[in-house]
């Protein structure tokens, strides 16, 4: 393999870049050339492409977003979208392909090596909703960004003894709110995974302020749905006045942790490594604290299961 090619798809998540850095500096390392797709698949599929080299990677280890840019692609997801991309990659002798996203950017890879490209995924999302990895790229993060939120929010909810429901992002995965309501020590985390009712919630605050508990904070899940509904419906129920705050895009920047940039920095140079070895159509990924190379077909086949042991604790810790 002489020239691959990386590109960044789906979502930007904090420790993008180190991923590139990472498969860009492996690479050149072994002598093969790098080239950097911009916009993801929508850039791949319109040349869209120069050459990174080990100076183009200098100073990006510590940013949050991607330097290469990053777009989610309808037209990508058709066969002509996806001739077109390969079309490209030929016609830039790029050989082989490392796909820094998420589940939906993981399907294009598997595409693309079944039809002679040989593409790798690395997990790059906050949602942290990818099987076959104990952690994605991006998560830790976002998870200290919005502890960083709770804890302001904190302040003031027991200033003025309130109760706040903030919703995190996550799309259907609840690992996001699951973590950082037990970081933040809330009074009730909500997530899809586990069940929950209007009521217990509500039995939960009673119970809080009966010993004498000020302030309530309720970690929620987007994957449940609006955290406003649930604050209506709190006040209506119980004539409880609570907070809303959305945290939003927020938790999607900022400067990588040291635990997304040295997980980014191992999987990206283990992609490539798998390339060298002239794997693809697989995703790489963090089992207990070693990288693995799985299928995509069999990631993706399986269900994201949230550590429901985590939520038990939780609720035992919140009592
Ligand atoms: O997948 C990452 C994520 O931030 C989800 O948590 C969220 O549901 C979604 O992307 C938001 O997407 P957009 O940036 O397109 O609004």
């Amino acid at each position: 393999m002489k020239k691959i090619g990386v590109l960044t798809s789906g979502g930007d998540s904090p420790g993008m870049n180190a991923a590139i850095r990472a498969v860009v500096r492996k690479a050149l390392f072994h002598d093969i050339e790098v080239s950097g797709i911009y916009h993801g698949y929508h850039g791949l599929m319109n040349g869209s492409i120069k050459p990174l080299t080990i100076g183009s990677v200098g100073d990006i280890i510590h940013r949050g977003g991607t330097m290469l840019g990053t777009a989610r692609s309808e037209e990508f997801k058709t066969e002509a979208g996806q001739l077109k991309a390969i079309e490209t990659l030929k016609s830039h002798g790029i050989e082989g392909l490392v796909v820094i996203g998420g589940d939906g950017s993981f399907r294009g890879a598997e595409k693309l090596s079944e039809k002679g490209i040989a593409a790798i995924g690395v997990p790059g999302t906050i949602d942290n909703d990818i099987p076959c990895t104990d952690f994605t790229i991006g998560f830790d993060t976002a998870l200290n960004t919005v502890i960083e939120a709770v804890d302001k929010i904190r302040d003031t909810a027991t200033s003025h003894e309130r109760t706040f429901i903030i919703e995190v992002m996550g799309r259907d995965a609840g690992d996001l709110a699951l973590w950082a309501g037990l970081a933040d020590g809330a009074e009730t985390i909500l997530i899809p995974e586990a069940d929950y009712s209007v009521d217990e919630l509500l039995k939960t605050l009673k119970r809080g302020q009966e010993r004498g508990k000020k302030h309530s904070i309720i970690v929620v899940a987007e994957g449940i749905g609006s955290a406003v509904e649930l604050g209506n419906s709190i006040r209506e129920k119980s004539g409880v006045e609570c907070r809303v705050t959305v945290l939003g895009h927020i938790q999607r920047g900022g400067s990588p942790t040291a635990f997304d940039r040295v997980l980014a920095s191992r999987l990206g140079a283990y992609a490539v490594e798998c390339l060298l070895n002239g794997e693809k159509g697989k995703m790489v990924g963090l089992q207990n604290n070693q990288p693995v190379a799985t299928p995509i077909s069999e990631a993706l086949n399986q269900k994201h299961t949230v550590d429901l042991s985590l939520y038990q604790l939780a609720k035992e810790l919140s009592i």
